[in-house]
């Protein structure tokens, strides 16, 4: 190596230590996930929106909150609302912590309301501020050369924002549709429970995906062990297209229970959705369905996705587990070792 490479590695060893990492990471975790607890803090006491809360768009960055039509209400000019992020242990570490200003409401049935919040600011506490500096001034830099040629325009307040809202580990989940024209099939992560019975997920405005889903108005999730990972990450494409080439579908599909809808017959749960609403915000739509049927088919792990900052805190500096966590995200998403790294 040159010296001017090495001097290079040196001075990026030393600035960013071992966080030069991707920034999302696919493990495998029970379902629902047990290890990040999130609450809202500034409507009164406390309270646990873990399974009740989604990203509803990128771009303006915008998060929904389901909540008791009976809570305490946020109003404009309220002080910022924030989505606290906690390690789900007796220690109770605080990883990140994203402040909301209170936007609009969607009535989900007589006792529920999903709030919308646009972002105003986060904190991550995964990285020392050192380290979170280092990552965030080139990032903004880079963002501001290129945001024009981006597809989805984030800000860099809303791209740390989002890095903070996947410290929850989410589901990675292929999403089956069927239209007139075909079935497809494509992978998706941003999504969450609203609770009691309702569901919701963001796709993209720009890709053909949220169009199908706004036809059918009907969709199957299908949560996916280790090995169907690499087959998701292949499947992205689907997202561009009216229908899926059921040829190069790499895995054996049988049908979900109430629409038979093609989903992989190894998925470890089912659940199908009616979709109610459909709310264009922004670089995404946002889809608030009815959850119609759920069939838990196994109890082994399935793929999640969660921030690479997080997987960083959750490994505690020890860099075995570090390199082990990068070569089996590797394998995870390609189904082999890429020949280059
Ligand atoms: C693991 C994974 C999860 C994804 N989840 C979503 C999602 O929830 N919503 C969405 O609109 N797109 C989702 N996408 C699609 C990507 O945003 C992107 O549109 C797709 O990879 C195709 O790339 P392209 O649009 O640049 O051609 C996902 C892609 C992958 C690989």
């Amino acid at each position: 190596m040159s010296i001017i490479r090495q001097s290079r590695s040196f001075v990026k060893r030393l600035v960013y230590g071992d966080t030069l990492i991707p920034q999302e990471f696919t493990v495998a975790l029970p379902i629902p996930q047990q290890e990040v607890v999130v609450f809202v803090h500034g409507l009164g006491s406390p309270f646990d929106v873990t399974d009740c809360h989604t990203t509803a768009c990128c771009a303006p960055m915008v998060i929904g909150i389901s909540m008791d039509r009976n809570r305490c209400r946020p109003r404009r000019g309220h002080p910022p609302v924030s989505l606290r992020f906690f390690e789900n242990a007796a220690a109770r570490h605080l990883l990140g912590e994203i402040r909301l200003a209170p936007q609009s409401l969607i009535a989900l049935s007589p006792e529920r309301d999903l709030v919308l919040f646009t972002v105003v600011g986060s904190t991550n506490y995964c990285l020392s501020r050192l380290r979170l500096l280092a990552h965030y001034v080139p990032q903004a830099f880079s963002n501001w050369r290129h945001s024009t040629s981006f597809d989805v325009r984030m800000s860099s307040l809303e791209i740390r924002a989002s890095q903070v809202a996947f410290i929850r580990p989410h589901p990675l989940v292929l999403g089956s549709v069927s239209t007139g024209a075909g079935e497809n099939i494509f992978p998706m992560n941003l999504m969450g429970s609203l609770g009691h019975g309702y569901f919701a997920f963001a796709l993209k405005d720009s890709r053909r995906a949220a169009h199908l889903v706004e036809r059918a108005r009907c969709l199957a999730l299908s949560s996916l062990p280790l090995s169907l990972c690499a087959a998701a990450f292949r499947l992205a494409a689907n997202h561009q297209r009216e229908f899926a080439d059921w040829t190069q579908v790499p895995f054996l599909a049988g049908r979900s229970p109430e629409f038979g809808l093609p989903v992989p017959l190894a998925a470890g749960g089912i659940t199908e959705l009616a979709v109610e609403r459909v709310q264009r915000i922004g670089s995404h739509t946002l889809f608030i369905a009815k959850v119609i049927s759920k069939l838990l088919t196994s109890q082994e792990p399935q793929v999640h996705t969660l921030h690479g900052f997080y997987l960083h805190w959750r490994l505690r500096g020890d860099r075995e587990k570090l390199y082990a966590s990068l070569r089996d995200d590797l394998v995870n998403k390609h189904g082999t070792m890429p020949a280059e790294s």
